[in-house]
């Protein structure tokens, strides 16, 4: 098979996280404005046999860690076929997905028998007023009977994203983390990206202290790296199972062990979620390029992977809203 990704600093990259829509049924204000309005075309949406391909060169190129994002994941039609022909590769290790939960009641079941092996499911708040001011919908019960039923289905260990921001509540991170702990969830505490014009209103909480403070409330302690090559620091309940962790990209960034790169849904390849390099992969697709031709550029591309993000640089901010990149 072809050489293996590696970057200039040295860095392997073997995960791939797929955007497979831009769209969303809510509005989380850190990742997408209420009134945002610059959706892609319809027209350039990869088809499955087209994200299938791409994803299948790139695991050729020894990725074997895929991610399912958006938007939301589970507004795709066809979701579950997808993720069934990503899993079908050989040489994909880790099928996961990430979504907000609003729909998995009535996915759960054919995920998994699709394959997918990992769910991790946005959720900031239990408190209903809260969950409606920051996601523009009031639908938190939707959520919580999504993860009942994809806990029922086997999805374990399923992970909680919890974006949180200097405005945050510790009484109702507790709340969350009891909830969590009590489900058998890991809860996972995130610093505000500030991404997008919205997004630069936010200043991120730091986490690296507030994560100790809260694992101590609740008597855990430092857990072995559980990341299999995320950026989360983990705490533990016991017998070193994460309970508990924090991502914290502005107050301690992780780039330097950076593993992945990430697909929009018309096939642009992004190099850095905090910086514009990008390969339209999509477009060449296409425009009938062969596998071949797609290597070398996915080669090329890496080669000019960022160091690290410069979300703190006035200098470089990044316009792109999380929803259009998928997290
Ligand atoms: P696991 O494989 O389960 O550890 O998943 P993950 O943490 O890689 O993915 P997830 O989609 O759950 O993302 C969790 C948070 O980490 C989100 O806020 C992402 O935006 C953030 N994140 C994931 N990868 C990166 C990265 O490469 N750089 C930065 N700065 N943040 C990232
Ligand atoms: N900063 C940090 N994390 C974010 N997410 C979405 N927008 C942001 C942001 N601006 C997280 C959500 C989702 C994950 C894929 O990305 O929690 O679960
Ligand atoms: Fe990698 Fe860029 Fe994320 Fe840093 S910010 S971990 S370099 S993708």
């Amino acid at each position: 098979s072809s050489p293996a990704l590696i970057d200039s600093f040295n860095r392997r990259i073997s995960y791939l996280r797929v955007s497979i829509t831009d769209r969303c049924d809510l509005r989380c204000n850190y990742c997408m404005p209420k009134d945002f309005k610059d959706f892609e075309e319809p027209i350039n949406w990869l088809s499955h046999t087209e994200m299938a391909r791409l994803v299948g060169v790139f695991v050729d190129l020894g990725v074997n860690k895929i991610r399912l994002t958006g938007g939301e994941p589970l507004t795709r039609k066809g979701v579950a076929d997808l993720a069934g022909q990503i899993r079908a590769l050989s040489g994909v290790k880790d099928l996961s997905l990430s979504t907000n939960a609003t729909m998995l009641a009535r996915h759960a079941v054919s995920l998994k028998a699709a394959g997918v092996d990992r769910l991790n499911v946005s959720l900031d708040t239990l408190d209903e007023q809260r969950f409606c001011e920051i996601t523009g919908r009031n639908c938190l019960s939707k959520v919580l009977e999504g993860l009942n039923e994809a806990r029922r289905v086997g999805f374990a260990p399923i992970k909680l994203n919890c974006v949180v921001d200097q405005s945050a509540d510790e009484s109702d991170l507790s709340r969350l983390l009891a909830y969590s702990l009590a489900s058998g969830f890991i809860l996972r505490l995130i610093e505000t990206m500030p991404m997008g014009s919205s997004g630069q209103q936010f200043v991120a909480a730091n986490l690296s202290d507030m994560g100790e403070a809260i694992a101590q409330r609740f008597g855990l302690v430092p857990a072995l790296d559980f990341g299999n090559g995320g950026p989360a620091r983990y705490w533990s309940a016991g017998e070193n199972r994460p309970a508990l962790g924090v991502i914290t990209p502005m107050s301690r960034h992780f780039c330097e062990t950076c593993n992945r790169v990430r697909l929009t849904v018309d096939g642009t390849l992004h190099l850095c979620l905090g910086q514009e390099n990008q390969v339209p992969l999509g477009q060449m697709l296409r425009q009938g390029a062969c596998d071949a031709e797609l290597k070398a550029a996915i080669h090329q591309g890496i080669a000019a992977k960022p160091e690290r993000h410069e979300f703190s640089s006035a200098r470089t901010k990044v316009m792109r809203f999380m929803s259009q990149t998928g997290g």
